[in-house]
């Protein structure tokens, strides 16, 4: 027997033996499996009736007092926590939760018997999400405010796991640790620990905790929509120790295995927190606690596995809790430590206030940064927040250019001296070092944590206060501050600081000497050039810096918004030194107050995406970017065809602004050419042009060239198709007037059902097309038969709101026969498959060999400038002209045609119909892969960039699967890709992205669904 943790012998019945107790005992008769246990014998009950149990027989050391503790725990627990989240004990035959137990070599035993509670181990569950380590902290702070205060003295004799031990205990058991590496991990985390607890060892609060909430002693059910059920189980090692010893058992195994493990450790101590508000000094050694809770895994499990090299539990955690620790080495306790502060809503550098207080107090007594007081009379303060035109306007062009408006802008302002704000959210830091690791994929670092004092280069840069030269160094890599200095001060009250000068002249780095003393108002440096500062404008880039950590020569200049708080605490606004006000430091947005204020302006009736609705400043490319300055892949913009804020657009845009803006009842070369243009486009006999301002205006004119010329009023429609928003445009949509709020067809509107390959009526691609046809030929009769024609047949070449479907071959060429032979028009809405995006044509109804007698236009025409266009022949459009004259006040307006046209030629030169096909069909063949993957995926459809991925929950009733969907549109939301869903089931994933989107964006997507398509909820 181990002499000093006896218990590490476990008891050892046989289940035979099991079987023939609990029958005596409890009167059950159950089938038994053995499950894991590093101390006590566990096994799985089950019933015959189909109760299930799970049974525990004590470790012989096991005394009947700390059992009734568990009991009195398992209660108390109980009371304050849900439903099945804690097991209840089963009472045996007398009423007792224990009963006493003898093996056959004469031990002693306790044998319980608990209600089995269901879930999968955390450690299996996927994913970790923000959500999902708060709903941890949550449960561990109820179980320890439940707990803690438990009747009963602490035991006497020492436990193994125990926190207050756990120095002794690493000094005995390391010596089992073979792997050097290990050791020193070991001994490195025990030193650091030693040197938290030792003064406060005394001071910290104790009771009863649970102390094991592990990654498989926590369960969980996983939920489609919701947070899922968490459960705790296994009370075997509660004990009465440190408080703070709880959450750091439970971080410690959240913190596995996690791009950021600090990210996810501050989560659980957040909600911890609420639960179970946690003191200063606990926070102190919360991280050396965390370590040691890993050191205590590692060491142990190393002897252990040594003596029992069977027990497959014992070496679950090893890898994970191996690549933790050796992580965690890296991390700065005293950053840890402020991490958690705020966390627990605390200021997190902890002598924030005292800083504040001397700064206040020196005001007045600052020099110039720039050698005398900024003349608030030539300076101006610049807004480079991401949601800035100027910022927009500056990236990615040359040095040269960015100079340029920025001088401009300057002179504008009358103004000599830009300045760039503290705290402002800025999305131009591009380079690779300003990613950080996050559960939600790359976090972009953005919060500029100093202030930019834009002049020229060689402007002196002089000591605002008396200090010394801390550090020196020339951070030359791209986008880095270039040659900087580190000073570090002291008020005259002892309150330490330092102050960090970036982007200077490389001379610097060679006059001053480090420890040299720095007079206030001393010659320090000069501004640097762009050749030598990281490649920005020439500025000086100010900052104050509470704490250094451990950096040298270089510090974080700008910091993730997710720990915005955190570092603005520990480098303050430096405004004051600079003698600047308010008006320097960044507003944040809102975003509670935002959605307030929409929803008492707007009608609750316009939608807002996504759960937890994004802010959005930016767009750029293929990218919408938010008040956070995070980029969001957008795969659902068909809007933003040749990219979001492409600088062709704005410039044409902005340039035809200059010059004119007006209708077409004058003449003028712009609309003209444009209206030529589009025609080309098309073939014969398509040739004659209307402008308008929508997509929802094209088809009504559509409508009314259709009725005028053919003087018939019934129009033939697809079912599930969406036409526009006007009130003729919802009579011929019957996704509208069929869905919520709709009253139904008009009389004049039939509809055939959707001609659907993976779902509709008929289903073989052999004979659909012809079928569908056959219901449009139907209806021309029908009306025949009552001495009507039809008007005309709309139809999209594939259906967008019916879910990204594609019509079947042949389809529309002998729907388009029938409805001709009656003397009806055929309408092509191409407003959102047209202008290339189904990649082998420029309009999508080429796919079907078909010529429309009229084409409608929207979206993509004009980037998100509102163009609308009706394309038709000469002879429609010269019966069309039936004495009413047809006028659109902003239709064909000059800015809208320099648009329009901007955008063909961004088409052509950037080549991107070509781009929709090859990566359009290549992301295609790649999702069909995945579907083979992964049995949700019931279809993969559609053409170049209009893509629809359907979900279904049994391969064989293609049963929908719109929760499923919602679930991967808000998880990819949160790897921050943004989809959609589509479709009559709202169980289509639609794809129909900015048509700049590239190979590496359809990698980046590809691999975000195949990690959220593994994920628990939806593995069920
Ligand atoms: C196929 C189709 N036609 C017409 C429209 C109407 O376009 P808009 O909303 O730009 O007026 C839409 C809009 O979603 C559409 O999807």
């Amino acid at each position: 027997m181990n002499k000093t943790f006896p218990e590490l012998e476990r008891p050892s019945f046989t289940v035979q033996d099991l079987i023939q107790l609990l029958e005596r005992h409890y009167g059950l008769c159950c089938k038994l499996e053995e499950l894991p246990g590093e101390r006590d014998q566990n096994f799985l009950a089950q019933e015959k009736k189909g109760e299930t149990y799970v049974l525990k027989i004590s470790n012989p050391c096991e005394t009947l007092e700390l059992l009734q503790i568990q009991n009195n725990a398992f209660e108390r627990s109980a009371k304050l926590l849900k439903k099945g989240e804690i097991p209840k004990v089963i009472p045996n035959k007398n009423g007792e939760s224990l009963s006493s137990i003898i093996s056959k070599d004469g031990v002693h035993h306790w044998m319980r018997l608990v209600e089995y509670i269901d879930g999968m181990p955390m450690a299996e569950y996927r994913p970790h999400s923000r959500d999902f380590l708060m709903e941890l902290g949550s449960m561990c702070g109820a179980v320890t405010k439940a707990l803690h205060e438990i009747p009963a003295s602490p035991p006497s004799r020492k436990l193994l796991w125990e926190m207050h031990n756990v120095e002794e205990t690493l000094e005995e058991y390391m010596l089992w640790i073979k792997d050097d590496k290990l050791l020193g991990w070991v001994k490195n985390s025990l030193d650091l620990y030693s040197r938290a607890i030792e003064p406060l060892e005394s001071k910290l609060r104790r009771g009863w905790i649970h102390n094991d909430f592990n990654d498989y002693n926590i369960l969980i059910v996983p939920k489609i929509s919701g947070s899922p059920d968490l459960g705790l189980i296994d009370f075997g090692d509660i004990t009465h120790s440190y408080l703070i010893a709880e959450p750091a058992v439970a971080c410690a195994y959240a913190m596995l295995d996690k791009p950021d493990p600090l990210e996810a450790a501050v989560l659980l101590i957040h909600r911890f927190h609420q639960h179970f508000p946690l003191e200063e000094k606990e926070l102190e050694v919360l991280f050396p606690m965390i370590m040691m809770r890993l050191c205590l895994t590692l060491t142990l499990g190393e002897f252990q596995q040594k003596n029992d090299p069977e027990n497959e539990y014992l070496g679950i955690s090893q890898m994970p809790a191996r690549e933790l620790l050796e992580r965690l080495q890296e991390v700065n306790p005293r950053f840890a430590h402020y991490l958690f502060r705020d966390a627990c809503n605390m200021e997190a550098f902890p002598s924030s206030n005292k800083f504040q207080h001397s700064f206040k107090k020196a005001e007045g007594s600052f020099h110039g940064l720039l050698g005398k007081p900024l003349n608030p009379e030539k300076t101006v303060i610049l807004d480079l927040s991401v949601g800035s035109s100027l910022s927009a306007k500056m990236e990615g062009i040359s040095l040269e250019k960015q100079k340029e408006i920025l001088d401009s802008y300057l002179l504008e302002n009358n103004a000599e001296l830009g300045v760039g704000k503290y705290a402002e959210v800025r999305s131009f830091y591009a380079a690779k070092d300003f990613l950080n690791n996050s559960i939600d994929g790359e976090e972009k670092r953005t919060i500029h944590l100093g202030i930019d004092l834009f002049a020229p280069s060689g402007t002196s840069i002089y000591a605002p206060i008396e200090g010394l030269v801390h550090q020196l160094q020339d951070n030359h890599n791209e986008l880095d501050y270039g040659p900087t200095v580190i000073l570090s001060h002291k008020f005259t009250d002892g309150t330490e600081f330092y102050t960090l000068y970036g982007h200077l002249d490389g001379e610097c780095l060679k006059q001053l000497k480090i420890g040299q003393k720095i007079n206030g108002g001393m010659l320090l440096a000069k501004i640097g050039k762009s050749n030598e500062n990281g490649g920005w404008l020439p500025h000086v880039h100010f900052q104050i810096i509470l704490d250094l950590f451990d950096y040298d020569g270089n510090y974080p200049g700008v910091a993730p918004p997710s720990r915005k708080k955190i570092w603005c605490s520990i480098c303050p606004d430096p405004g004051l030194m600079l003698g600047l006000g308010s008006e320097s430091t960044a507003e944040e947005i809102d975003s509670e107050k935002l959605l307030n204020r929409r929803r008492n302006v707007f009608g609750p009736s316009l939608s807002l995406s996504y759960q937890d609705p994004l802010v959005i400043v930016r767009g750029q490319a293929q990218s919408l970017i938010d008040s956070r300055g995070q980029f969001y892949l957008d795969c659902v913009n068909n809007v933003a065809h040749v990219g979001h804020s492409h600088p062709k657009i704005a410039k044409a845009l902005g340039n035809q602004a200059y010059v004119l803006n007006t209708n077409t009842r004058y003449l003028n070369t712009i609309n003209i050419e444009y209206a030529e243009r589009l025609c080309n486009l098309f073939p014969e006999p398509l040739d004659t042009c209307f402008l308008v301002c929508s997509g929802s205006e094209a088809n009504e004119l559509a409508l009314r060239i259709a009725g005028t010329v053919s003087g018939q009023k019934d129009m033939i429609v697809l079912e599930e198709a969406y036409h526009g928003n006007t009130k003729a445009n919802i009579d011929i949509s019957p996704y509208k007037h069929n869905g919520p709020g709709g009253t139904g067809p008009p009389k004049w509107v039939h509809e055939i059902p959707m001609p659907y390959l993976y779902r509709g009526l008929h289903r073989d691609p052999e004979t659909a097309g012809k079928l569908y046809a056959d219901e449009v030929e139907i209806i021309c009769k029908k009306l025949s038969e009552n001495g009507k024609k039809p008007s005309a047949f709309i139809s999209e070449s594939i259906l967008g709101c019916g879910g990204h479907v594609p019509l079947p071959d042949g389809f529309l060429k002998q729907s388009y026969k029938h409805v001709r032979q009656h003397d009806g028009f055929c309408i092509a809405d191409e407003v959102q498959t047209g202008f290339g995006r189904t990649g082998k044509h420029f309009w999508s109804f080429e796919l079907h060999g078909v010529v429309p007698d009229i084409v409608t236009l929207g979206k993509p025409i004009g980037n998100g400038y509102p163009i609308g266009a009706v394309i038709t022949t000469k002879k429609i459009a010269q019966s069309f002209a039936n004495g009413m004259e047809y006028f659109n006040t902003f239709g064909g307006s000059h800015i809208a045609s320099s648009v329009g046209m901007a955008v063909l030629d961004i088409m052509e030169t950037e080549d991107l119909r070509n781009n929709a096909l090859e990566t359009g069909n290549w992301l295609k063949e790649q999702l069909e892969v995945l579907k083979t993957s992964f049995p949700l995926i019931g279809d993969v459809r559609g053409e170049g960039y209009f893509l629809g991925v359907e979900l279904i929950l049994d391969p064989e009733s293609r049963e929908p699967a719109p929760l499923q969907a919602n679930y991967v549109v808000e998880r990819m939301k949160s790897r921050k890709i943004l989809l959609s869903t589509e479709g009559p089931g709202n169980n289509v994933l639609k794809f129909k992205p900015p048509m700049v989107f590239n190979f590496n964006n359809a990698q980046h997507l590809l691999s975000g669904l195949e990690h959220v398509l593994g994920e628990s909820p939806l593995l069920q």
